[in-house]
């Protein structure tokens, strides 16, 4: 008889999460889809804790994509508002969690209040070395590419940079946070099986784990299963010798 499987729990060190499936969760349920963003935020909240419990060291969640300025006013202001809410009720308890915070996404073009508040969660949080909590917000990834590209571009006509200097090292040295790792696992809730535009570049070796939940269903099961998943995956890098696991 052969032994039986030992869960493997190990954690990845980066986990970027698609939190897909608000809006449905809300309509299966009769309610306004601004509840079901509301019980997205309480997921999110489960979601750092098992996180850190876990052992991850960096979660990576896309919470407003440079596309969902297409809904309607009222949506949006709810969204930005959910951001305005949970970094001034959650930064203390996120900061005595030894959690750093940081936001990748394109700021300029935000309501200043919104880029205080991000500017303060990443100032009062930067010398934390537990969970690196990641906030896309305002984020798109081929705009992300993009402003790499323009920040080279300014490089080059600074005469601090050569055509030749460019390599897929060098651009990824110029993302909007080079020194985080690229995840290893990236899992979307909802169903849906696509990037949706988040992390293209970083996603290049990442393990894809879709779940048929909607995101306000996400718990720390739902995340060990996808740990599970993970590790049931054989990674190459495109060699011959699998590494399992992060
Ligand atoms: C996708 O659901 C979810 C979003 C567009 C936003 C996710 C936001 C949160 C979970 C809360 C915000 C958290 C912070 C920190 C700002 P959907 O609306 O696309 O759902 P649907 O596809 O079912 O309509």
């Amino acid at each position: 008889m052969s032994e039986p499987e030992v869960p493997n729990l190990d954690a990845p060190r980066h986990v970027a999460i698609i939190m897909d499936g608000n809006g449905r969760w809300a309509a299966a349920r009769g309610l306004p889809r601004a509840e079901g963003h509301r019980r997205g935020v309480e997921a999110l909240r489960r979601t750092v804790r098992a996180a850190g419990e876990l052992g991850v060291r960096y979660l990576t969640i896309f919470s407003f994509s440079a596309e969902n300025w297409s809904r309607p006013a009222a949506e949006i202001s709810e969204l930005m508002g959910l951001l305005r809410r949970f970094i001034r009720h959650d930064l203390a308890e996120l900061h005595g969690n030894n959690v750093r915070v940081r936001v990748i996404g394109e700021r300029e073009s935000l309501d200043p209040e919104i880029r205080k508040l991000i500017t303060e969660a990443e100032e009062l949080t930067k010398a934390n070395n537990g969970l690196t909590l990641v906030i896309a917000f305002n984020y798109g990834s081929r705009q992300e590419i993009a402003r790499a590209a323009q920040r080279m571009a300014a490089e080059a006509v600074a005469g601090r940079l050569q055509a030749s200097d460019v390599s897929a090292e060098k651009l990824a040295s110029f993302l909007d946070a080079p020194d985080v790792p690229d995840p290893d696992l990236i899992i979307r809730t909802s169903g849906e099986q696509r990037l949706s535009n988040f992390l293209l570049w970083q996603a290049a070796y990442s393990e894809l784990v879709f779940l048929p939940i909607y995101w306000p269903e996400f718990d720390r099961a739902a995340l060990e299963n996808a740990i599970l998943e993970f590790h049931r995956r054989e990674r190459r890098f495109g060699g011959l010798v699998a590494r399992t696991g992060s």
